[in-house]
């Protein structure tokens, strides 16, 4: 699903390195999952885990055969964005995320360029994608937790996408050094293949096993600026 931060344009390129080692029944846990771009690309035992009710509730859904609608007008858009609780969670889900403005929860109404004599349907296209996803989607373990409050089985595989450090958050209350003791403690336990999505990491505890340069919008005006994004392996000095 297009989702702000989605990491489905570099899965071909990280998941190998992420899976290289996979031992047979190890698990692969997501604690931040997002628009489940990398996890439904991965087979056998998967936890995928975000603190985003209404992404969660959507996920779920079309895990058990809901089919999302065809189009959604822009009175309906409002009038589901501002009354959330008079809908099903899982359809203020793929309104809030899949008909919206780069893939940006209720960022505004994403319409068509009729100047170009053609008009998009999002919801359609969305719906298109995330029915794509489904047979990806099956016998993953979904939960809607705090990522401090996932129970992770022992010598899982465990690949972390957190909101980065200093970017358009998703949830103006994380603390990404809070981030960072926490994967830390969790790796130091032993066990458990770290990965890290960020553009930097604690260098005494982490390597960089992939990078590339893209270019990240940074406003909604167009702004944009060279970023590294890179994929970190937990790897004490
Ligand atoms: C960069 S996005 C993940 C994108 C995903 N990898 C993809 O390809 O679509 C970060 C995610 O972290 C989630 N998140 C933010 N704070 C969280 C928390 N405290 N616990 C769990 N998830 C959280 C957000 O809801 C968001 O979906």
């Amino acid at each position: 699903m297009k989702y702000m931060g989605s990491k489905n344009k570099y899965a071909k390129e990280i998941l190998p390195i992420i899976l290289k080692d996979r031992k047979p029944g190890q698990y692969y846990v997501e604690p931040f999952v997002g628009g489940f771009n990398l996890i439904d690309k991965v087979s056998g035992n998967r936890i995928a885990n975000d603190s985003n009710k209404y992404l969660i509730e959507l996920f779920r859904a079309i895990q058990q055969g809901w089919i999302p609608p065809e189009s959604i007008d822009e009175e309906t858009y409002n009038d589901i964005k501002f009354n959330k609780d008079n809908y099903p969670p899982y359809l203020v889900g793929f309104v809030g995320f899949g008909c919206s403005f780069g893939g940006v929860f209720f960022a505004g109404y994403a319409r068509g360029d009729s100047n170009k004599g053609h008009k998009r349907n999002y919801c359609l296209e969305s719906r298109s994608n995330i029915l794509n996803q489904r047979i990806g989607l099956q016998n993953i373990v979904i939960n809607n937790l705090d990522y401090r409050h996932l129970i992770i089985p022992e010598n899982s595989i465990i690949y972390c996408d957190p909101p980065y450090q200093g970017t358009k958050s998703y949830s103006d209350k994380f603390d990404n050094n809070i981030f960072w003791n926490w994967i830390i403690e969790l790796a130091e336990g032993g066990g458990h293949t770290v990965f890290v999505s960020e553009y930097n990491a604690p260098e005494e505890y982490f390597e960089c096993v992939w990078s590339k340069e893209v270019i990240v919008n940074i406003d909604n005006n167009r702004k944009s600026k060279r970023e590294i994004e890179k994929l970190f392996i937990y790897n004490p000095i």
